[in-house]
């Protein structure tokens, strides 16, 4: 069984760009996507941006998100902010369990999990990464490690999760300039697809959209983005530049 995927390219900018920066980074996106509507664009700056960036994006296409949140909607978690706070800034989207929030913060499948959970409930649209490192990979076991985080980060997420993302992200292509192969990314977007068949059902797992993310850049999307089971892609770097983002995003038809 196969139904189309309409592609979704979202930007995450991680921890850079100040306010007046993400302003001009988002006027220069607007401008060169104007009515471009073939595939969804989501755009993931840091906190502080958001209620700036939103505001740009009112009346445009493109959607916004976040790139993390905590799992209770309010409450004395000094530093944390509230999947409610994030729909309060017109959020539809929320990137979790990047594999830097993995690495650098204790980010664990169970975490993750709660998360899910969480930004269902709330409804926002949770972009679910995951990953292998490279001594993983180097060690044969990166198909495993991608099922465990897939099945524990969905373990008994109730509700409808076909509009959910789910982001392939292999460690070793973060940032590196080492992009996996059209190939190698295919592989794992295909066992990912598997993986979501056997606990999710058929037709949840056609639904669901999944990307590719690591070191995407305008001269390698458009062969990513050909395989039958990447549907787009989470870009880092290259998400900085508003013509280097809507180059990847005009790859992705
Ligand atoms: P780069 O595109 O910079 O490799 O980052 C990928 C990523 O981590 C997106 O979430």
């Amino acid at each position: 069984m196969s139904k189309y995927r309409k592609k979704i390219i979202a930007g995450n900018w991680k921890m850079n760009k100040s306010v007046r920066e993400a302003q001009d980074l988002t006027d220069g996106i607007i401008r060169e996507l104007a009515g471009y509507r073939e595939t969804d664009i989501v755009l993931c700056p840091p906190f502080t941006s958001l209620k700036v960036v939103g505001d740009l994006l009112v009346d445009t296409y493109i959607k916004l998100g976040a790139q993390n949140m905590h799992w209770e909607p309010s409450g004395a978690y000094t530093g944390e902010v509230s999947p409610n706070m994030l729909r309060d800034l017109f959020c539809h989207y929320v990137i979790l369990g990047h594999s830097e929030r993995r690495a650098y913060f204790n980010e664990t499948d169970k975490i993750v999990n709660t998360k899910v959970k969480a930004a269902i409930s709330t409804h926002l649209v949770p972009i679910m990464c995951v990953g292998e490192t490279k001594a993983e990979r180097e060690s044969g076991q990166a198909k495993d490690i991608v099922r465990r985080q897939i099945e524990e980060g969905l373990r008994d997420v109730e509700g409808d999760l076909k509009t959910m993302i789910v982001a392939y992200e292999p460690v070793w292509a973060i940032g590196t300039g080492l992009t996996a192969t059209p190939d190698i990314a295919q592989e794992m977007h295909a066992h990912i697809r598997e993986i979501l068949a056997k606990t999710k059902g058929e037709a949840t797992a056609q639904s669901i959209r999944i990307q590719y993310g690591g070191s995407v850049k305008p001269e390698n999307a458009a062969e990513l983005f050909k395989q039958p089971d990447i549907d787009g892609g989470l870009i880092g770097g290259a998400s900085l530049e508003a013509r280097a983002f809507a180059k990847i995003v005009e790859a992705a038809v």
